[in-house]
């Protein structure tokens, strides 16, 4: 179905945001029909800049990282009169007057019964009082329902999170706030529910009964890239642990919901985070969490820097670009069941997956060296790859006994014709209709900070412990220690 008929306001539009995920989201959506024809967009920045200037910036950032080229016969033009500028300084209210005066005029042309979204693609510091200026602007009045959605960092630490959440709350309420964590928005993450909840296969198995561990890597291969000033202050743990690799972890934990509708899903996600076993003493965290940072290295015959050498990072940081934790729900179902989480730049490939790994069988019946029975393994690939596949045992072939694993695949990626949309795709859509299923909920938000700040508070005694890693390697050698202590490894990745 269409989403309804509103105006789309991408504040920090002369971003890296807009012209990297955006603007191509907008014309996907597009042009698979699923955006009323009677939408606008409006890009609001600091700079000056024409109506005209900003539609060739759409196009550009279209013609580069869109999955659907403009064709030559396409009118572009009728696309294009759809996207309007407007140049604010945002602390100034007068600017959200004019804004208001330009929105309505373009409500009048489209036919737009007053629906209003606002994108903030901006540095968080600025979502209370852009919230407080919009409604100030006068910008909340229309007829039509509104729509917050931001971006993460939300917030740096508990404290600073519920500061902004109460900013927010002052002018939106929590059914018009869409937190994004884009990880939700991606295809296969979404499809978590359904293997779980599909299959006759899985869920009767799905406990501390049958799962030995679940082991979650998000590996890239990028460094910090121009990012270093945000980076610096942030570290792996804030930039990825506590929101994407949490979600993806609370997906896979959470119980089934009652029904598929957004609060259920919430309600469940957020049991998994406040079941977190929370480290509070340093010890515990350092038997359970291992940080690092990159030095420099190689990657084939590419020099890589180290990180204190990158662009807008202190010199003797000591910001982790790595993590990998051992987690425990404490709920019946997953009671001693360890999750094994990494995430890490400059690692040696980019991926993301999710492997299950199934209780060992007896092996009473196939004793000796030609029956090595490996553990039968669930893997999820998240990114770039787009798949499923089991690892199961079977006979070789030809032999009278011996055993091989062999691999039972579903490569969704590799179907010709599939072309997943993307995961700022799938959040627009979802926002312009309402449907918060996949944006994070104030309550998960707030437990996952909670789970976060006590492993952050005993890093910060000892800011210096941090160990290191060549640039292009797999993390450090004490992240294997921690699953080898449960008699485990980490399973390669593709
Ligand atoms: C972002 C992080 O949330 O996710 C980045 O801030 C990271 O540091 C990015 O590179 C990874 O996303 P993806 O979709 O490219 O795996």
């Amino acid at each position: 179905t269409q989403a309804p008929s509103a105006v789309f306001f991408i504040f920090g539009a002369t971003g890296d945001l807009a012209s990297r995920k955006l603007f191509p989201a907008i014309y996907s959506l597009y042009r698979e029909g699923k955006l009323a024809e009677d939408f606008a967009v409006i890009g609001v920045a600091r700079r000056p800049r024409t109506n005209e200037e900003f539609r060739v910036n759409v196009r550009d950032s279209i013609d580069e990282f869109c999955r659907y080229k403009v064709k030559p016969d396409e009118d572009w033009d009728t696309f294009a009169a759809h996207f309007e500028y407007k140049s604010l300084d945002i602390n100034n209210v007068d600017g959200f007057r004019e804004l208001n005066e330009q929105t309505e005029a373009l409500e009048k042309k489209f036919n737009i019964p007053g629906n209003r979204l606002f994108f903030l693609a901006l540095a968080p510091e600025l979502f209370g009082s852009v919230s407080i200026n919009l409604r100030d602007g006068g910008m909340l009045d229309a007829e039509g329902w509104n729509r917050l959605v931001i971006e993460k960092p939300f917030g740096y630490d508990l404290d600073s999170a519920r500061k902004l959440n109460a900013e927010i709350n002052e002018v939106f309420k929590e059914d018009e706030i869409f937190r994004i964590d884009h990880y939700l928005g991606k295809e296969m993450v979404q499809n978590i529910e359904v293997i779980r909840f599909g299959n006759a296969f899985f869920e009767p198995l799905w406990n501390n009964q049958h799962i030995a561990n679940v082991q979650i890597t998000l590996s890239e291969t990028v460094g910090v890239e121009e990012r270093g000033g945000y980076y610096d202050h942030s570290g792996a743990l804030r930039d990825m642990g506590q929101n994407h690799m949490l979600q993806m972890l609370a997906m896979i934990a959470m119980e089934p919901p009652s029904r598929l509708m957004p609060e259920d899903i919430h309600d469940e996600k957020v049991k998994v985070l406040r079941s977190l076993r929370p480290y509070l003493t340093p010890e515990e965290v350092d038997n359970n969490v291992v940080r690092a940072q990159y030095t420099n290295g190689k990657s084939g015959d590419k020099e890589l820097k180290g990180y204190r050498d990158e662009d807008k990072v202190d010199p003797e940081s000591n910001t982790e670009t790595y993590f990998a934790a051992r987690v425990f729900v404490d709920s019946f179902r997953w009671a001693g069941v360890p999750f094994y989480i990494r995430t890490g730049k400059r690692l040696p490939v980019k991926t993301t997956e999710i492997i299950v790994e199934f209780k060992r069988m007896p092996t009473n019946v196939y004793l000796g060296q030609k029956h090595h029975l490996e553990p039968n393994l669930l893997v999820i690939r998240v990114n770039p790859m787009e798949g499923i596949y089991v690892k199961i045992n079977a006979k070789k072939p030809g032999s009278d006994s011996e055993i091989q694993p062999l691999a039972m695949e579903f490569c969704q990626s590799c179907m010709i014709g599939i072309n997943s949309p993307e995961a700022y795709e799938r959040l627009l859509e979802d926002a312009a209709q309402g449907d918060s299923t996949y944006f994070t909920r104030w309550d998960e938000v707030a437990a996952a900070w909670s789970f976060i700040d006590h492993i952050d508070n005993a890093w910060k005694q000892h800011p210096q412990d941090v160990k290191t890693y060549p640039a292009g390697s797999w993390g450090p050698d004490e992240t294997h220690k921690l699953l080898e202590q449960d008699g485990f490894h980490w399973w390669p990745v593709n």
